[in-house]
């Protein structure tokens, strides 16, 4: 790029092709990078082009399946959209080892999310706020009969409204909180109308100027919560009778006091929950970054930032897994209904509703997590990891076909998991 500038006027009103021409001027990409970008596979450059600006390709990720899971005492097959290996493996041996003890059993809030409308300029935010409160209903009737967010019409809408009158670098603030029935919708797009819609109304209400209106990640009013019990009998199991299970289980609940305690032990911890429920965001098309927003902020709700699964021992010496987490996803709009493959992705799971659907994220973050403590705690996790990764080696080396095995296999045996050492075996094959 040196000499060149990214100042590229009417960029966005060009074809994806006709941008690509232009990149070659700016970049240093190949014919061939270029026909990489446009292999478009199932989501073609025209739905792509319609998604987001300027686009020039896609990009893929792998589309796995996580099995075992039976959630509620129904069965799911569940889809994940991830890079990392070993997490699809991970969730559906967690989900495997959960079945005895009864699966997962869950259950969520109503699908309400926040709305915010920042008023500045406010003389007495107390009055202010007691003024609005007076009025609640009056406003709720109003934005319902309004329904701007076509809302309404799907059984949701406008719930009830809460003010905060918060301290800022600027004074005091006041915050108007309008809970939103977003029903089988993320919410976003209905939550900002309708928050735009509602603030003349309210400055009309209570004087002052109306800045922010938009929706809040932290959606501490529709979580999800997930629950499974791993039987001591099924934990010893999972050893192959090189633990005990009732250590087993102390080892796992040590593991959960350490992440507890220590918010460096805690981060990770989390985003092993956040494996596996990005993973089945990603892949129905939801906003996986509303739902990392929502999920760290919750987990630190308290002033202490906290594991988002707690783990307990049962009268049987069973250990318990619960977890609860905001649960922003929709199964209207958004990619969840204009990207093919998270439309199958939905059709498999054979979810009705954004609530069942998120049910079952929480279980997946739940078994994510249960599957990263209990390896940690046991065997470690880097022998799981050395299957995938000897393959990936043996593929680096050059190895295709059945010979990917026959390297990889080798080159665990003899605990020399390098490139070089793939490459001499594969020689040797010849
Ligand atoms: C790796 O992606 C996730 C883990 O680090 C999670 C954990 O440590 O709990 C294995």
């Amino acid at each position: 790029m040196v000499g060149k500038t990214s100042e590229i006027s009417g960029f966005y009103k060009l074809s994806p092709e006709e941008r690509l021409g232009k990149l070659k001027e700016l970049v240093n990409i190949t014919d061939d990078d270029i026909k990489m970008l446009q292999n478009a596979g199932a989501l073609d450059l025209e739905n792509a082009n319609r998604m987001i600006e300027n686009v020039v390709g896609t990009t893929q990720l792998p589309f796995g399946l996580a099995l075992n899971f039976m959630i509620n005492g129904k069965d799911y097959i569940i889809p994940m959209c991830i890079e990392e290996p070993s997490v699809v493996a991970a969730a559906s041996y967690a989900a495997s080892l959960a079945r005895p003890g009864g699966g997962f059993r869950t259950e969520s809030d109503d699908p309400i999310m926040i709305g915010q409308i920042q008023m500045v300029g406010i003389e007495n935010p107390e009055n202010a706020k007691k003024d609005i409160m007076e009025k609640k209903e009056e406003v709720i009737r109003y934005a319902n009969d309004v329904d701007p967010a076509v809302l309404v019409k799907y059984g949701g809408g406008l719930r009830d409204i809460e003010v905060r009158v918060i301290e800022s670098k600027r004074g005091k603030m006041l915050i108007i909180h309008l809970l939103v029935d977003c029903r089988d919708a993320m919410g976003a797009n209905a939550v900002n109308t309708l928050a735009e819609a509602l603030s003349p109304r309210i400055e009309k209400l209570i004087g002052g100027k109306s800045r922010l209106r938009i929706i809040s990640n932290l959606a501490v009013h529709r979580k999800a919560r997930s629950r499974a019990v791993w039987t001591k009998k099924e934990l010893e199991k999972s050893t192959k009778g090189k633990m005990a299970g009732g250590d087993v289980v102390e080892a796992i609940l040590d593991a959960y006091a350490f992440a507890d305690a220590d918010p460096y032990r805690c981060t990770t911890n989390n985003k092993g929950v956040m494996n596996g429920v990005d993973a089945v965001v990603l892949a129905t098309g939801n906003d996986f970054r509303a739902i990392e927003a929502g999920a760290h902020s919750y987990a630190c709700i308290d002033g202490r930032y906290k594991p988002l699964a707690r783990y307990s021992k049962n009268e049987n010496g069973d250990l318990v897994g619960e977890i609860e987490l905001p649960m922003a996803i929709g199964l209207v709009g958004g990619a969840t209904r204009t990207h093919p493959i998270a439309k199958i992705a939905v059709k498999m799971l054979g979810v009705k509703t954004a609530k069942e659907l998120g049910e079952i994220i929480a279980s997946v973050g739940l078994a994510q997590n249960f599957a990263a403590l209990r390896a940690l705690a046991t065997e470690g996790i880097q022998r799981g990891h050395m299957n995938l990764h000897a393959k990936n080696i043996a593929i680096m080396a050059g190895a295709k076909g059945e010979r990917i095995d026959i390297v990889s296999k080798q080159i665990i045996e003899e605990k020399r998991i390098r490139v070089d050492r793939a490459k001499e075996i594969l020689e040797s094959l010849n």
